[in-house]
Parts: structure tokens; C-alpha cells; sequence
């Protein structure tokens, strides 16, 4: 568990970490595969890394990355889908290859395929090097609500009513918020080589404290992650406050 005064102070160094892990693995030749997330919770971290890209020489070519989720049905195109979230803050402003960008299909047709394809192509790549995570008010981390595995892989799911009130903002209304979405499981997440879950402000402190310090259990997925040795808490002071 690390805390920082302000999640401004969280970002740089996570996006730091980030950036540091980008260059060892270009001096070995090697590529960084990076778990992205999404939400407002890594903005800043995202802000940071195009920064590092235009003022200090940090290049994408060599990352290689995998969204957590995407909601069902989805356009890459429409508004709220998280390709084009990832495209306005981050993978519209750096150097990155098309062809390494990974983001679970909202049109798939196969879904189920779909998500073993996707599973395959992470192991293809040697697992993840760095999963960030947010972490929803049920206790969610990518789309894997209460009631999730432990062992869940890639697969559809259906949204928590309170995750769809959470996210109505940003479709104008709840019942615009899709019911389904595809979402990496709990154990591909544990498969990543550091995990790196960050919540900000005083209305996440409730549920990181559950998530912190509660039984582990499904009905507070993210709890699994006291399971991992190396799965980290980044907060701020506020989101840290009820521990
Ligand atoms: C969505 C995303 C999660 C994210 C959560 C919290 O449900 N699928 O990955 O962690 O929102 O969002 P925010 O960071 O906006 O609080």
C-alpha cells in the first residue's frame, strides 16, 4: 500500500514506473506489455505519459497493450467506448502502433471466441509486465462485479445496476448504459507480472477499506488482490482515509 497527498503526486509516479519499464525493456530489445485501464482514475496518469512522450523522449513503438474491458454492445467509434476513450487521452497523442493496441471488441459476434482469442494473445506476448486498475463503488476491478472468481478469464458480463448509475453521467442516462461488457477476469489480472490498482478522493474510501482490509471475498473482488504478492494499493490521502 503506498499513499501520496494528492493523486497528482500518485500519477507521476505511477506513470514514472510506467516510463521506467518502457525503457529497461527497449535497452534489452524487448517489448513492455502494458494492462491499461479506464475511467477517470488514470487520467492523470495517462496526462503524464504523453508529456513524458513529447518532452522527454519516451516512444510507444516497443508497448504493446491490453485494454481491461469494453462495454457490449459497443461501436469503437461511438462517444463512450473505451477505444475512443483511450484514443483521446493517451493513444491518439504518442507514438504507439495500431497493431499493438488491444481493446476487447464491443461488436464481437463471437463473444466467446472472442475472449479466449484475446486471453491467447496476451499469453502470446508473455503475459502482462504492468496491469493498472481503478476500482468501482461494487468493489470491481475491470468489469469483474461481486460474484466473480477468482480464476475468471475474459469473458461477458453483466453490469451491476449501481457500476450502470455510476457510468449514466457519460451516456445521458442509465438506461442509454449498456447492460453487458466484456471484461478480463480476476486470474488473467493475476497473471500480470505487477498489478497496480489507484483510487482517488473521499467516495472511494469506503470500498477501498472493504477491499483493504475485509475478508476476501466476492463480494469485493477486488479483496482477491490481498492474495497477490504483487498487487499494489495507490491512493491519495483521501481514498485512504478510512483505514
Ligand atoms: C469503470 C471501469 C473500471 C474503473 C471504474 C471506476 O467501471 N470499467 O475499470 O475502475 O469504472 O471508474 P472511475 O475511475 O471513473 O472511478
Amino acid at each position: 500500500l503506498q499513499v501520496f497527498e494528492t493523486s497528482e503526486q500518485a500519477s507521476l509516479a505511477v506513470a514514472a514506473r510506467i516510463a521506467r519499464l518502457v525503457f529497461e525493456k527497449k535497452e534489452k530489445g524487448e517489448k513492455a506489455i502494458l494492462g491499461f485501464a479506464t475511467g477517470a482514475t488514470p487520467i492523470p496518469v495517462y496526462r503524464e505519459l504523453v508529456r513524458l512522450h513529447q518532452e522527454e523522449n519516451l516512444s510507444f513503438k516497443h508497448v504493446v497493450t491490453f485494454n481491461l474491458d469494453e462495454y457490449y454492445p459497443m461501436q469503437p467509434a461511438a462517444d463512450q467506448s473505451y477505444v475512443a476513450f483511450m484514443r483521446r487521452h493517451l493513444f491518439d497523442h504518442v507514438d504507439i502502433l495500431e497493431e499493438n493496441i488491444h481493446i476487447p471488441d464491443g461488436t464481437a459476434q463471437y463473444v466467446h471466441r472472442f475472449c479466449i482469442e484475446y486471453e491467447e494473445q496476451i499469453s502470446t506476448y508473455g503475459g502482462l509486465d504492468i496491469q493498472l486498475l481503478g476500482i468501482g463503488r461494487t468493489g470491481h476491478i475491470g468489469f469483474n462485479e461481486p460474484g466473480s472468481a477468482p480464476n475468471s478469464g475474459t469473458r461477458l458480463v453483466t453490469l451491476d445496476d449501481l457500476t450502470r448509475r455510476d457510468a449514466s453521467a457519460y451516456f445521458g442516462g442509465k438506461e442509454n448504459v449498456p447492460q453487458k461488457a466484456i471484461t478480463m477476469g480476476i486470474g488473467t489480472i493475476f497473471k500480470a507480472k505487477e498489478i497496480i490498482l489507484m483510487a482517488w478522493g473521499a467516495n472511494k474510501a469506503d470500498i477501498v477499506k472493504q477491499a483493504v482490509e475485509s475478508d476476501v471475498s466476492t463480494e469485493v473482488p477486488a479483496s482477491y488482490l490481498q492474495l497477490s504478492n504483487h498487487a499494489e494499493f495507490v491512493l491519495d490521502r483521501e481514498a485512504s482515509s478510512l483505514l
